[in-house]
């Protein structure tokens, strides 16, 4: 049985990255394996340190978590503050985590050129919080897109280095996890790059089929092949990525077919895309509108959670400050 933890920020809604990426692999593991996935609201106001509405932004994605099919009953689903042990084993991590090695990382770098005026510690120990998240219920297994695969490293990394500094075998060393051969990659619709909720190019799990339809229909592509069996283009190779997922097989080689031999309209297979993605969204989306004006619920589930996930935590942070000597009086 393995331990598997995974976590998504609280800065916006669900797109079909995190569910792709992630979130369907996480769902799968819940029947078998002891599972916890929490809502990363620390980690958000690294970005968005004043948010507007930052319980309401959570309780959204709880709601769409819920939704999309991860079960209470099975996994520990919980609130990453309602969990304070965290942020103690961040704390003590910080104390091996070297800043060059920090400042390395390619997603702050990618940060500090996005956002140069909001360079900000938390912004560096990012990937260290993120191992204090996954160490700390001493996960085995990490189901997450590929864009997370050095800060995964990073918290093998900070696991190995804490076993070696106090010579103990305490943390394991988790691993990424999807159940295909590797991370997946969902790219967006505007041809090049990552959907992303900072990319603004996201399809959402909420969306209604009118808002799917139009952003699928206004998806960059070519102007279309004109020598048989040419290479596909990345906007249009996207495309196709996005119905390997969504479509059926035979779907996928009809267009990629019409593509060989110079006979595809984009517009016939935007239309098919932005139909079977509906159909896949629109289950969840009407769990989520349903979930989400149940506080009742929602109050239970995270009340569950929070238990579990602290009786878990307490555990590790009793034994990690045993490790490195700190004793009661
Ligand atoms: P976040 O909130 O950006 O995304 C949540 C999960 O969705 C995956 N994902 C994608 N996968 C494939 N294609 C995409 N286009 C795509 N976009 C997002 C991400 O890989 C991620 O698995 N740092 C994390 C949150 C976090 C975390 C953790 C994750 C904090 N602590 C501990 C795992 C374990 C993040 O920002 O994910």
């Amino acid at each position: 049985m393995e331990r598997v933890v995974s976590g998504i920020r609280s800065t916006g809604n669900l797109h079909l990255g995190n569910y792709f990426g992630a979130l369907k692999n996480f769902i799968k593991m819940q029947d078998e394996n002891e599972c916890f996935f929490f809502i990363a609201d620390y980690h958000s106001l690294t970005t968005h340190p004043t948010p507007e509405n930052l319980h309401g932004n959570v309780r959204q994605v709880l709601a769409e978590y819920l939704a999309a099919g991860i079960d209470p009953e099975k996994a520990t689903i919980y609130v990453q503050s309602d969990v304070p042990e965290v942020a103690e084993l961040y704390l003590l991590l910080n104390m091996n985590a070297y800043v060059g090695e920090l400042e390395r990382t390619t997603s702050f770098k990618d940060k500090v050129r996005k956002n140069p005026n909001n360079v900000n510690a938390g912004l560096l120990t990012y990937p260290v919080l993120m191992a204090a998240d996954i160490i700390m219920h001493n996960a085995t297994k990490v189901p997450v897109g590929k864009d997370q695969e050095q800060n995964l490293e990073m918290a093998r990394k900070f696991a190995r280095r804490f076993n070696n500094m106090y010579n103990v075998e305490y943390f394991n060393e988790p691993e990424p996890f999807n159940f295909g051969e590797s991370l997946v990659k969902i790219p967006g619709l505007d041809g090049t790059g990552k959907m992303g909720k900072s990319e603004g190019n996201g399809i959402y799990l909420i969306d209604d089929p009118k808002v799917i339809k139009k952003k699928v229909m206004k998806a960059v592509t070519d102007s279309g092949p004109t020598v048989p069996n040419s290479p596909v283009t990345e906007s249009v190779q996207n495309l196709f990525t996005i119905m390997e997922i969504v479509s059926t097989p035979d779907t996928l080689q009809y267009f990629k077919d019409k593509y060989a031999s110079c006979e595809i309209r984009y517009g016939d297979l935007k239309k098919q895309l932005a139909e079977d993605i509906v159909k896949v969204t629109t289950p969840i989306r009407e769990k989520i509108l349903d979930l989400a004006s149940n506080g009742e619920y929602l109050r239970k589930v995270v009340k569950l959670g929070e238990d579990k996930a602290r009786e878990s935590a307490a555990k590790t942070i009793k034994e990690v400050r045993e490790i490195i000597g700190f004793k009661p009086f």
